[in-house]
């Protein structure tokens, strides 16, 4: 690990995902430049960024459908070169992610058929429960709105117990309101099962209310433009949280980032 990293995270856990020096090009089009960034464990991450600085991109290699170009993905101290065990992704794109001819508890049960029949099945209603979609297991996904379905799909990869839980723009197509449930459910399953979370998003109020750690990135070719502790208290709470004056100067900072504007040095948190 870098030297960055480990002064970064010097009082607590060393961080369970860890890109080095990571960037990846397609032919001459450099979509990731060098980004080193630790994501620890059992917390939210968030990366946030402009459109095309190569967010997507790296979801993929850290996922191992992707490779980087130069530098290294670890997860758990191995290097990751496919699809690490423990890991599940939910797309921004739901309505790609679920299979309309199977309804709610197929869809969610589909990646645990090797599973002996009773284990997959208390999964299935756990997970089905804690996005609150009991009841509605037997309907198809067409049957449901689009923050609905968003839901089977988290269910789904919460379903896989999994130990690192990837969202690439969860809720980019889902309207507002939906938006703020969604959001205040996976805080809420995040602190029931203490998964670590890496959650992808364009939109600078939801990353600071979701996150403790936010990964902000630079403009296209992407570095590391600042990391982010978030002190704000657990737990958040969509009016309360969002009225704090800290939300209110985090938020501005990280708007100021994004937009490459210099803030006062009074104001500024850097840890980058
Ligand atoms: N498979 C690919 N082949 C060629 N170029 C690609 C591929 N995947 C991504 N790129 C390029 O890499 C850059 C980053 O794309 P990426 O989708 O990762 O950005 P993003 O930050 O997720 O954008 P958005 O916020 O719009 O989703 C873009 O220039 C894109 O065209
Ligand atoms: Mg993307």
């Amino acid at each position: 690990m870098t030297d960055t990293l480990n002064t970064q995270y010097a009082e607590g856990q060393a961080p369970e995902l860890v890109l080095e020096h990571v960037s990846r090009s397609y032919g001459q089009n450099l979509a990731v430049r060098d980004i080193t960034a630790g994501v620890p464990a059992h917390k939210v991450s968030v990366i946030v960024g402009p459109s095309g600085c190569g967010k997507s991109t790296l979801l993929r290699m850290i996922s191992g459908l992707d490779l980087p170009t130069s530098g290294v993905v670890t997860f758990e101290g191995q290097k990751v070169t496919g699809v690490p065990e423990g890991l599940a992704m939910v797309f921004q794109d739901y309505s790609r992610s679920l299979y309309p001819w199977m309804r709610v508890d197929k869809n969610v049960a589909f990646p645990l058929r090797h599973l002996p029949r009773q284990e997959r099945d208390r999964r299935v209603r756990e997970s089905i429960d804690a996005v609150g979609l009991s009841g509605r297991e037997k309907l198809y996904p067409w049957q449901m709105s689009g923050g609905m379905q968003q839901r089977v799909a988290i269910a789904r990869a919460l379903a896989s117990q999994p130990k690192l839980l990837l969202m690439d723009e969860p809720y980019a197509s889902v309207d507002a309101q939906t938006r703020a449930e969604l959001e205040d459910l996976l805080l809420e399953i995040q602190a029931e099962l203490g998964i670590t979370v890496l959650v992808v998003t364009h939109d600078i109020d939801e990353s600071v209310y979701l996150a403790d750690h936010i990964i902000v990135l630079s403009k296209p070719p992407s570095v590391v433009a600042e990391t982010i502790e978030v002190d704000l208290p657990r737990p958040r709470d969509q009016i309360t949280t969002k009225n704090d004056p800290r939300f209110v100067e985090l938020r501005t900072h990280v708007t100021r980032l994004l937009r490459g504007v210099e803030e006062p040095a009074a104001t500024a948190r850097s840890t980058a």
